[in-house]
This record gives structure tokens, C-alpha cells and sequence, in this order.
């Protein structure tokens, strides 16, 4: 039996197929104009198919998303809370992957855990897909990377600048930045910096990444500018606000981006925290767009890992 096709991380998956799943998420999002949401796509590509959603943390963007993905594609959902399962009673992952494989097609996993994704991973006969670690978020960059291109055009050789927590986003942005060839700057403070795992890849494989701790001159000419909550799900809020709030992307930071610049944040958003609503509500903020592609990008995602691309 081949090796199932896995979606962990974006610096694990081949450059080419990540090409491959953007182009395809944007051409069944055109496809899918006007058509009403719960409308099968004509040819049900993983009709007769289940996913497996398991949920550690609450979800709305990517439990909702997932599940209509695999409505959309002719396929089945089934969402597990944790605590309802034996996972919250001490049944092992490796054990709960080696069930879950005779029963669904494919596994999705929100964990605090990273090292619960990769034993998942390990021991699962079927795709194992990232919907959020304490490491990285993958599936949400997609989304990202096909928002930023639906507005701006070919992502390669662009700049999109980080202002915020050097979180789990920011390791998968770098990622991003190493696969799709564009120009990543982080501004965070120094307690909250990226992921050093994360930033010896990038210097690795000759990424252009940047870390400093100035956030107007890091959004200087940026075509992007990007942040996230300032405490996210499983952080320690102490301090937190003290050390971020010179980062907080407002009015004044975005006029130090091209001109052109687009705004973007993954959502949930603390309003007048990590930005402010005059930016989050403006003309160049793209928030919900980037929230609607989780959907369009995780059936890309979905049918890459299913072989039915
Ligand atoms: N951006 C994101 O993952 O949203 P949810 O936490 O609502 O899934």
C-alpha cells in the first residue's frame, strides 16, 4: 500500500504540489460562483469519502470550513470533540489512528500537541491533515497565499510583512516564504520571537526572512501586512499586551505599506488589540475573503491528499 499523502506542514509538502493545490483552490472557487453553498461541485470528486475531524480547541473557521469542503466535494464529515472521545480518556493517538483508519478516508486534527499530529501521522494508514498546533498552521496559509493572490497577483518576489506574536502563523508563514519565493519581515518583540526550528530552515533553504523589532520599518513598501490575537489559544496572557502593543497595525502603520497594500488576519480577531477596527473594516483589509478560502482552499487540499486532484 503507497505511503498516504499527509498535509503537516508547508515546508514537508513538494513546492510544485503547493502550487498545484492554490491554483486548483482558485479555479473551484471560480467555478462554484453564485452556485448556493450546500450545492455538491457537478462531478462529487470524494463522493463515497469520510473525514475524521478531531477538535483539542474550539474552531468556527475550520470546523465549519472542513465540513462543508467535504459536503461541497459529494464526501461526509464527522466532527469529534476530543473529550467525547477515549482520546480524553488516555487511549493512545497511535491507537486511535490505527481505528480511525479502518473508518474514514482521511483525518483532520486541532491539537495543543505537535508531536500528537506526527504520531497521528505516523500511525494512520489514511492523509493526515493540520487544521492547527501549538506549531504551525498550514491550512490557514493556503487560504492566505490564495487571498493575497486573488488581489495582488503572483505571490513570488512580493513583500508581506508580520507585525505581532512570532506565533504558530508566523512558523508557517516562514514556511511559505521558503516555498512560494516571497519576502517575509517579522516584527515582534524579542520575548515573543519565531520559532528558531522555523528560522534555521528558512536559512537552510535560502528563504528571505527578516526579524527585527521595528514594525514601521519592517511594513515599509510591504504589498501585505499581516497579524494575529495577541494571545493565542493555550497562551499565558501576562504581559502580553505590554510587549505587543507596539505592534498593533493601525491606520498610521498601513500608510507606511505600498499604497496598494492589502490587510489580512486569520481570525478570531481582538479588535482595537492587534488592530485596530479602522483597519480591520477599511478598504484595504481582506479579512473575509482570507476566512471564505479556508474553505475553497482546503477542498484543494482535501482532493491533493485524496489523489483526486
Ligand atoms: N483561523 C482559524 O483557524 O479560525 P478558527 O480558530 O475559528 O478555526
Amino acid at each position: 500500500m503507497a505511503d498516504p499523502k499527509h498535509f503537516l506542514d508547508i515546508n514537508l509538502v513538494d513546492a510544485g504540489d503547493l502550487r498545484t493545490i492554490i491554483d486548483d483552490g482558485i479555479a473551484v472557487k471560480q467555478a462554484r460562483l453564485g452556485t448556493p453553498k450546500g450545492t455538491i461541485d457537478p462531478d462529487a470528486p470524494l463522493k463515497g469519502h469520510a473525514l475524521a475531524a478531531i477538535f483539542e480547541f474550539p474552531s468556527t473557521r475550520t470546523r465549519v470550513s472542513f465540513d462543508m469542503a467535504m459536503r461541497q466535494l459529494g464526501g461526509d464529515t464527522i466532527v469529534l470533540n476530543s473529550n467525547d472521545m477515549q482520546l480524553g480518556r488516555g487511549e493512545s493517538i497511535a491507537d486511535t489512528a490505527r481505528v480511525l483508519s479502518r473508518y474514514v478516508d482521511a483525518i483532520m486534527i486541532r491539537t495543543d500537541d505537535h508531536d500528537k499530529l506526527q504520531e497521528l501521522a505516523e500511525f494512520a494508514t489514511v492523509p493526515v491533515i493540520n487544521g492547527l498546533t501549538n506549531d504551525s498552521h498550514p491550512c490557514q496559509l493556503m487560504a492566505d497565499v490564495m487571498t493575497f493572490e486573488e488581489h495582488r497577483g503572483p505571490i513570488k518576489d512580493k513583500v508581506l510583512t508580520w507585525s505581532g506574536d512570532g506565533n504558530n502563523m508566523v512558523t508557517s508563514y516562514i514556511h511559505a516564504a521558503g516555498q512560494f519565493g516571497f519576502e517575509l519581515r517579522i516584527a515582534c518583540p524579542e520575548e515573543l520571537s519565531p520559532d528558531p526550528r522555523a528560522l534555521k530552515w528558512a536559512e537552510n533553504v535560502g528563504a528571505n526572512v527578516h526579524v527585527s523589532r521595528d514594525a514601521t520599518e519592517a511594513v515599509t513598501g510591504a504589498h501585505c501586512v499581516i497579524t494575529d490575537t495577541w494571545v493565542s489559544m493555550g497562551d499565558d496572557a501576562a504581559n502580553r499586551h505590554n510587549l505587543l502593543s507596539p505592534y498593533q497595525v493601525d491606520e498610521k502603520l498601513m500608510a507606511g505599506a505600498d499604497a496598494n497594500a492589502i490587510f489580512m488576519h486569520c481570525l478570531p480577531a481582538h479588535r482595537e488589540e492587534e488592530a485596530t477596527t479602522g483597519v480591520m473594516d477599511g478598504p484595504q483589509s481582506v479579512i473575509f475573503d482570507e476566512a471564505e478560502n479556508r474553505l475553497h482552499a482546503q477542498k484543494a487540499i482535501l482532493r491533493w491528499c485524496l489523489g483526486a486532484s
